[in-house]
């Protein structure tokens, strides 16, 4: 190696802090308060606010090291570039530099720093349309540090234009870096895209100059001020600094894919199963870093975790097929965290997590995969003898019903086979089963429970003891301040300035688990407001409930009240065998309020 990705990571910063730079965090892959995407995509995505004129509190120019998922790259991983988690070095400009400063910063960044030849390089820039004008601009500004006029190709929209991330936000033109891996430089922009998409040639860097809003009717707007965002891979970079053609070799990733090599079954020849080697390394450590996160993601069927479940499920299907039976994700998992801790000490922090959920998706997916396998094989044998050429969407949503197969896996395991999928009228089908138990929640599920599971119950109980504790032994000014249960584990808000600290947090589980050990029952009586009141009850005082309110009251076999709550229930009778009372984690939410994860063991 002759340089290593912690170095080029400290060459970065370095190179645009002495640019007058300033170094800001690595973002949480869930982004905060952005309805508009599931993931942080970009390094920009923590920056949206500040493109618009709100002055960020670290000045106009910024730098750092972001940590990115893109669930729209999945596809395309398995060649020798793409990844689905990726990091990527980033420097902005808030309304000061623009184009020129952009570009000659980011070449003699390049050039200069890393040593990349200039006769390597190429550009590209926008071509113009109906939004926005050919950027003739960025052109003059990349011939003017060095890189030749026939070198320089205009693309279209498709290409070089940048954003929004999500369905609206900052946008605008960019011009990219190329590095040429093999052959001579293209002659003309179609040959230049031609080459690209055989890997000869390979993007090293992004300047998109965010000067537009991208609004809600689809329309361009400019933004009150031009910014630069500028974006570089690290794998892809690391990759070509060294010499490498892919970046599954680079010191980030290669102790990783070795280890999918060893597990593979002996005598499998690697090399032509490549594909599926890449796809089980770049998501199970995309898996990973998703289980890792603060946030505490889980695998499951909506929004982030959904994405979660896939990384997983796919790869124990790539698994499957290089012949590695049985759990794997965690030898995998534990080179990702061995590998990238230092960087990413979450990781290691939370690595009994990261394998207790691994292993129960593998635990859960193992047999229907099998099942399902069977089952889809031989419904294309009926297909293929009738001719047809199509899944039906039937067939599809009961893959995915019965054996938890991702339409995408469906997807991929039809099109190997030469088969299409009804997608459509998958996506029908899938409506209007979620219509229905959307439908069936609704009668079924009370008091702001996400199921009605007696683990789900418990935690719930759980949560009345985890507000009475914090009472007595913080302040007694803490309120809930919302909750969120389902049967793994109970979410609770509180408003509290300061982190609780270590000591508190123990002597909050010491507290709920003495009222668990003195086998505590539960109590329900129905009070008109006013009585719950003088009886000492604290929970919602308005008109939620109506004039009269159920108060539950959990009193210890030693006589000691524990708790008594306003509530809807419903709750065990008893704390006998209601498990260990443990608080997993804690983060900040928003000004003054933080959150516990909890669970019963
Ligand atoms: N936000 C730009 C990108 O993701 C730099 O490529």
């Amino acid at each position: 190696m002759t340089i290593t990705s912690e170095e080029l990571r400290e060459k970065h910063v370095d190179f645009f802090k002495k640019n007058n730079h300033v170094e800001i965090g690595n973002a949480s892959l869930i982004p905060e308060n952005d309805p508009t995407v599931l993931f942080t995509t970009a390094g920009m995505q923590q920056l949206v606010p500040f493109f618009d004129g709100e002055p960020h509190p670290n000045g106009k120019r910024l730098v750092n090291n972001q940590k990115c998922i893109r669930t729209g790259d999945i596809d395309d991983v398995g060649d020798q570039w793409h990844l689905s988690l990726f990091e990527m070095l980033g420097n902005w400009s808030l309304g000061d530099y623009f184009k020129g400063e952009a570009i000659k910063l980011s070449f003699e960044f390049v050039t200069e720093i890393l040593g990349i030849s200039k006769d390597k390089l190429s550009a590209s820039v926008f071509e113009g349309d109906k939004d926005a004008p050919r950027d003739e601009e960025a052109a003059k500004f990349w011939e003017k540090v060095g890189v030749p006029k026939e070198r320089i190709y205009f693309l279209p929209k498709g290409e070089n234009w940048w954003g929004p991330a999500g369905e609206t936000g900052p946008c605008g033109p960019n011009s990219e870096m190329f590095f040429l891996i093999s052959g001579g430089h293209a002659k003309d922009a179609k040959e230049f895209m031609e080459r690209g998409e055989k890997g000869e040639i390979c993007e090293i860097r992004n300047d998109v100059f965010l000067a537009y809003n991208k609004n809600k009717e689809g329309a361009f707007e400019k933004l009150s001020q031009n910014n630069v965002d500028n974006g570089m891979g690290l794998e892809r970079t690391i990759a070509v600094l060294n010499g490498l053609d892919n970046v599954y070799e680079t010191d980030l990733l290669k102790t990783i894919f070795e280890k999918v090599k060893e597990l593979s079954n002996v005598g499998f020849n690697i090399d032509t199963n490549i594909k599926s080697a890449r796809i089980i390394t770049d998501h199970v450590r995309a898996a990973t870093f998703l289980l890792g996160d603060p946030k505490g993601i889980v695998p499951s069927n909506v929004d982030q975790g959904y994405v979660l479940r896939k990384f997983i499920r796919r790869a124990i299907r790539h698994a499957r097929l290089l012949g590695i039976q049985g759990s794997f994700c965690k030898q995998i998992s534990e080179k990702v965290i061995e590998r990238m801790n230092k960087h990413y000490p979450n990781l290691e922090k939370n690595k009994k997590f990261i394998f207790s959920e691994l292993a129960k998706e593998e635990e859960k997916f193992s047999i229907a995969l099998e099942n399902g396998t069977k089952k889809l094989e031989k419904t294309l044998g009926f297909l293929k003898s009738a001719g047809k050429k199509e899944l039906s969407a039937k067939g599809a949503f009961d893959l995915y019903q019965s054996n938890g197969f991702p339409i995408e896996m469906t997807r991929e395991m039809c099109s190997e086979k030469g088969f299409a999928v009804d997608e459509k009228g998958f996506e029908d089908l899938l409506k209007g089963h979620q219509e229905l138990s959307r439908k069936g929640a609704e009668q079924k599920f009370k008091g702001g429970l996400a199921d009605n599971k007696e683990e789900t119950t418990k935690l719930h109980t759980a949560a009345h003891l985890t507000i009475a504790a914090m009472k007595e032994l913080i302040n007694p000014d803490t309120e809930q301040k919302g909750a969120n249960i389902n049967a793994e584990r109970l979410r609770f808000d509180f408003n509290s300035d300061e982190r609780l600290t270590d000591e508190q947090l123990r002597a909050i589980e010491a507290w709920v688990n003495e009222a668990i050990a003195s086998k505590a029952i539960v109590s329900m009586e129905v009070l008109s407001l006013a009585d719950a009141k003088k009886s000492g009850a604290h929970g919602v005082f308005d008109s939620k409930y109506g004039d009269n309110v159920k108060v539950y009251t959990i009193t210890g076999s030693n006589g000691k009240v524990y708790s008594k709550e306003i509530c809807g229930g419903p709750h065990v009778e008893t704390l006998a065998g209601m498990g260990t009372y443990k608080i997993i984690k804690q983060e900040a939410v928003a000004a003054g309020i933080k959150r516990i994860k909890a669970v019963l063991e």
